[in-house]
């Protein structure tokens, strides 16, 4: 309960400040030395296309894991975000959706497009921590989990045909303008809390792929603006939604670990390109989520299908001494 309110303080503290440094929040891992927690995308359709059957493998897996929070990389609500504080979508898709004990732990939330199709500050307000306490959602924010460190981007305002061309579609870009000055302003906050961490593990999670062989593929902006700062900071994974798959893509290049993590509901059937078989490392077009469990030393990855069946792992570790 302080902690929630310390939450609160903080959010109507950072609202005051426009393009301020990143907030950073604090996550304690657990007293053993590890941090444990699910990865989930593109989610809220009031249990409709097997959402409500992912939630309940997500329950299981998260009991099994004893995960400390869950991460969505955004895509909330569908079609359309929220209306405003008071859509019943937040209860109908989120609260009464994700109900098993093991998810009644804080979620990291993240915006996608879709969230932007609504009123895109109801799912920044306060208010809804109040319905529902584990609610977290802010822009772009830092966690820092001592050994891991998570940077939550925006990836939204980046994407040219939101503006360029939005069809139609309406979106709410209150507080993004200038639209060039606070792209500006994002990329040199994410480089400088980058800079600053010195977490051993470093995760960027936002809700568009950098890379994908999925229906949206590479985000060009991102691997124009985004990417070069993530290479130069030698994050470890980037994590990201928008294409509803799971998706793990290895590359050769960077040594970043890209991975797709948005089969939250509705599924997109063979909708993929070719890619090297060398770095892709796992493509699948149903639905399901992800499991991270990170300790100093390691981090183990898990994808999971509708019925819980691990349809990939990946392990990776970093000797202890490697830190300075
Ligand atoms: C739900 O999941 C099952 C198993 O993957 C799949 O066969 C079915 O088509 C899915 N239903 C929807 C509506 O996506
Ligand atoms: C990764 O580590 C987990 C837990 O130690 C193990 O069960 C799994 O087999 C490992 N996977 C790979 C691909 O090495």
């Amino acid at each position: 309960m302080v902690l929630q309110l310390v939450f609160i303080g903080t959010i109507i503290q950072c609202l005051m400040y426009s393009s301020a440094v990143l907030q950073v929040f604090e996550h304690a891992p657990k007293s053993d030395g590890s941090l444990s927690f699910l990865v989930l995308g593109d989610w809220g359709r009031r249990g409709a296309y097997n959402q409500s059957q992912v939630a309940f493998q997500m329950g299981v897996i998260g009991e099994q894991l004893d995960i400390d929070f869950v991460i969505s990389t955004g895509d909330n609500f569908y079609d359309n975000g929220l209306t405003g504080i008071d859509d019943t979508s937040f209860d109908y898709s989120f609260t009464k959706i994700y109900t098993a004990p093991s998810l009644q732990k804080q979620w990291y939330n993240v915006l996608g497009n879709h969230d932007y199709r609504g009123d895109v500050e109801a799912q920044l307000s306060p208010v809804l921590t109040n319905l529902d306490n584990r609610w977290f959602c802010m822009r772009s924010y830092v966690v820092n989990a001592e050994f891991v460190e998570f940077f939550f981007v925006d990836t939204n305002p980046f994407v040219d045909s939101y503006f360029t061309e939005p069809g139609e579609h309406v979106y709410d870009w209150r507080g993004i303008g200038p639209r060039k000055q606070y792209i500006s302003n994002l990329l040199k906050d994410v480089d400088l809390a980058l800079k600053e961490s010195n977490a051993k593990w470093k995760i960027v999670v936002g809700h568009h792929p950098i890379r994908s062989a999925a229906h949206h593929g590479d985000t060009k902006e991102l691997v124009n603006q985004l990417l070069p700062i993530l290479e130069a900071n030698n994050i470890d994974l980037f994590i990201n939604g928008h294409d509803h798959c799971l998706q793990h893509i290895s590359s050769l290049k960077s040594g970043i670990e890209f991975m797709t993590s948005g089969g939250g509901s509705k599924a997109w059937k063979g909708d993929v390109k070719w890619w090297n078989p060398e770095e892709m490392k796992l493509y699948y077009d149903g639905q399901g989520f992800m499991s991270l469990h990170v300790i100093q030393t390691q981090i183990n990855v898990a994808f999971y299908d509708v019925f819980g069946n691990v349809l990939h792992n990946w392990n990776t570790s970093k000797q202890l001494q490697s830190t300075f």
